[in-house]
């Protein structure tokens, strides 16, 4: 049987107070929304719909050249309502799993079981439940005497008996879709919110006598909604100590990993450590047997194997195998640094290419720049890239070494295995195999101090 995914994000999630829609909020790297795709596709399920509305062009913008089809609810009237405009894009013989934007805890396995337990019961619809010992803003599943599914009352909507419920409603549900959409048609926004209650579905498919099944979640934490900035906060919390248990059990040691913070989406190798106070974020990948931290942030880089950054930051840079960075390094965007690089203390790097071999060690800016093999850089070397108006490029070729504290006037080449004197300004290129010196002769004056030593 065909199964396709909705997710209901359309909402503008007032209890953000935010620009914003709720489910582009970002918690652990990405929204709150693309952790639910996630699931969804780990799940097995290709066939994705978003329903989206309120700052739709946030939401779609996110999912560009991903394979998600978007419908839209231009006016926001309820859950019912909004997976009432996907309709047409769904095919009428297959299973609609059915889920919002704002649960992003929520693992595959727990999809893949309801979906499983909807096809052998052969329900016309399946809702996923959980038991919480504060159910306060959730619908409440009201059941008979005989335990089988009556309905779903919402928190506004409930007498003070049925607020006492503990059972809720996930907002997650496997449905026939001709018979859902069939039943959509029929609800009514008689309510506190004066909304169409997808809810009311289940109500109605039961007395037309249909199959409707409850399943409860064996985890009640995967169902957590975000429905404001605490929950937010409280959901990336649980989703960062997700991520380094699953870490730890993957070969990477974590040194006091409560002072770790690593992304969802990113991924290290195995026999790596990361050391305590570090954050790893974005779309960060990390080798095996790498050393990182203490201290240290790093955010969409590549670092290869072997390597060692010790507290600096690191972004959006390239970093190649067997490479040692910091303390206090700065990798700006665009570095790229190829493999035995070495950047030490008070270095800055930013859209630069650094051959292997080479070395940074100390107190310098490289802007703009692309450094050969086996290139020494003497400490309090600067670039000066930046004329006031445009950035300029830098050449420095294999083997050269630039004495300490030369500025490198850009544009500019300094031919290979050619040495720069230290203190000197280059402001023309220097041929290979040549000496540039920049500096006036030194002077020695008779001199007393004023008061002698
Ligand atoms: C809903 C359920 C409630 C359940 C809870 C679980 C209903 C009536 N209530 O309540 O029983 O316990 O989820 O978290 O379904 N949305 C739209 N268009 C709309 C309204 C909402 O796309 O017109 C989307 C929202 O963006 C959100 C999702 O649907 O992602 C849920 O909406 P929300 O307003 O958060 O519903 P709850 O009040 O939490
Ligand atoms: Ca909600």
């Amino acid at each position: 049987m065909s199964c396709t995914a909705v997710i209901l994000a359309a909402g503008k999630g007032v209890r953000m107070r935010s620009k914003l829609p709720k489910v582009v909020h970002k918690a652990a790297g990405k929204p709150l929304v693309a952790h639910v795709v996630d699931a969804v596709r780990a799940a097995g399920i290709e066939d994705i719909i978003i329903v989206v509305g309120h700052g739709r062009e946030h939401v779609e913008n996110f999912f560009a050249g991903q394979p998600v089809k978007f419908v839209i609810q231009e006016q926001q009237l309820g859950t019912g309502h909004a997976l009432r405009q996907a309709e047409g894009t769904v095919d009428p013989d297959s299973t609609v799993l059915v889920l919002a934007g704002d649960t992003p805890l929520l693992r595959a396995s727990t999809l893949k079981a309801l979906l499983e337990h909807h096809q052998k019961c052969q329900a016309q619809a399946t809702v996923l439940t959980t038991f919480l010992d504060q159910p306060a803003g959730y619908g409440r599943v009201l059941r008979d005497e005989k335990g089988s599914f009556l309905r779903i009352v919402e928190e506004k909507d409930a007498t003070p008996e049925e607020k006492q419920v503990t059972e809720i409603n996930s907002g997650i549900y496997c449905f026939q879709a001709s018979a859902v959409f069939r039943v959509l048609q029929q609800l009514q926004p008689l309510n506190a919110q004066g909304e169409y209650y997808l809810t009311d579905t289940l109500e109605i498919l039961k007395g037309e006598g249909c199959r409707v099944e409850v399943m409860s979640a064996a985890e009640p934490e995967e169902i957590h909604g975000v429905n404001d900035r605490v929950q937010l906060a409280q959901v990336e919390k649980i989703l960062h100590r997700r991520k380094n248990l699953q870490l730890m059990r993957d070969g990477v040691t974590l040194v006091e990993p409560d002072t770790i913070i690593v992304d969802s989406d990113v991924t290290i190798g195995c026999d790596t450590v990361v050391l305590p106070f570090t954050i790893i974020q974005g779309k960060t990948s990390i080798g095996e047997d790498c050393e990182i931290g203490p201290w240290t942030n790093i955010n969409d880089s590549r670092i290869g194997h072997r390597v060692i950054i010790e507290s600096s930051r690191v972004k959006e840079a390239d970093i190649g195998d067997d490479c040692v960075i910091g303390p206090y390094a700065y990798l700006r965007p665009g570095t790229i640094l190829q493999e035995h690089v070495k950047v030490g203390d008070f270095v800055e790097i930013k859209q630069s290419t650094v051959a292997p071999g080479s070395k940074i060690p100390h107190l310098s800016y490289v802007g703009d720049a692309t450094v050969g093999r086996e290139v020494n850089i003497g400490a309090g070397t600067i670039t000066c890239n930046y004329d006031g108006q445009h950035k300029h490029p830098t050449i420095i070729e294999d083997h050269a070494f630039i004495g300490s504290n030369t500025n490198l006037v850009a544009p500019v080449r300094i031919g290979e295995a050619s040495v720069t004197g230290a203190g000197s300004t280059i402001t023309r290129d220097v041929p290979p195999h040549s000496l540039a010196v920049e500096r006036a002769d030194q002077r020695v004056i008779p001199w007393k101090k004023k008061r002698d030593h």
